[in-house]
């Protein structure tokens, strides 16, 4: 429920109250909104407690997932972890991009619905308020923790940015950039206390209709995350 607490209010014009009661009509530090569909994430840490390399040692593919929502802080630092932006003035990112040319995307899946993330500003927006896990989860062969689990985040790319520079290249160096986005999201997750497992095995047309995708874009990985059970 507490991510339903904190995502809601993005669909009320000029209410927002996120947990701990920021964001009701004040200024004070914490998530705002932009505007009735977007909500600013709250500002990633960068000095986690968790070592790299104790990190490496301990990821592990994680299947089965407590019923509890993640927080917004949680949400905000693996999206960041994926493809924040590090660098303002250049606009360069946790993951290296090849060109700076970022033809990734995310896409959110949770309980509250479907939000995409924009690393300019640091926020989400909201595209669906449906819960579209399910049919996400029968997209991705059936495999249910794609369900259950309290979020996954779908990376997508357009082609044509890489393209634009790299011709055929860019086949090879998108993927590989999703590969980059990828890791430092499990990586993030076991420094948050988190698990996570990738999934590759889904039908791209099926997951492109419940994003709704335009022709351009294609979904490479799914990335399911939450808290491991037991
Ligand atoms: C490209 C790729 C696609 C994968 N797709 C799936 C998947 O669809 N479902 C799944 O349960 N695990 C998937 N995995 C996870 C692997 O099964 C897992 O990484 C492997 O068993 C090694 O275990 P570990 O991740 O715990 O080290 C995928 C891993 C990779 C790298």
């Amino acid at each position: 429920m507490k991510a339903k607490l904190m995502l809601i209010p993005i669909l009320i014009p000029g209410a927002l109250c996120l947990p701990g009661g920021l964001g009701c009509g004040q200024t004070t530090a914490g998530p705002t909104t932009a505007s009735a569909t977007e909500v600013s994430l709250p500002a990633p840490s960068t000095t986690g407690e968790t070592s790299v390399e104790q990190a490496l040692a301990e990821r592990r593919s994680v299947r089965q997932f407590r019923a509890e929502d993640l927080t917004i802080e949680q949400i905000g630092q693996l999206l960041w972890a994926a493809q924040g932006i590090t660098e303002p003035s250049r606009g360069f990112r946790t993951a290296p991009s090849a060109g700076a040319l970022y033809p990734l995307e995310l896409y959110l899946l949770t309980r509250d619905g479907v939000f995409h993330y924009l690393p300019k500003g640091h926020k989400l927006v909201q595209l669906s308020e449906q819960d579209r896990r399910a049919q996400l989860a029968r997209a991705a062969l059936g495999q249910s923790f794609v369900r259950t689990a309290p979020l996954d985040i779908v990376i997508t790319a357009v082609y044509a940015r890489t393209r634009a520079k790299y011709g055929d290249r860019a086949e090879r160096y998108v993927i590989l950039e999703a590969g980059h986005a990828a890791q430092n999201l499990h990586l993030q997750a076991v420094a948050l206390g988190l698990g996570s497992v990738p999934v590759g095995a889904f039908t791209d047309a099926k997951v492109a209709e419940l994003l709704n995708l335009p022709a351009d874009e294609t979904p490479l990985y799914i990335i399911t995350i939450g808290h491991p059970a037991g």
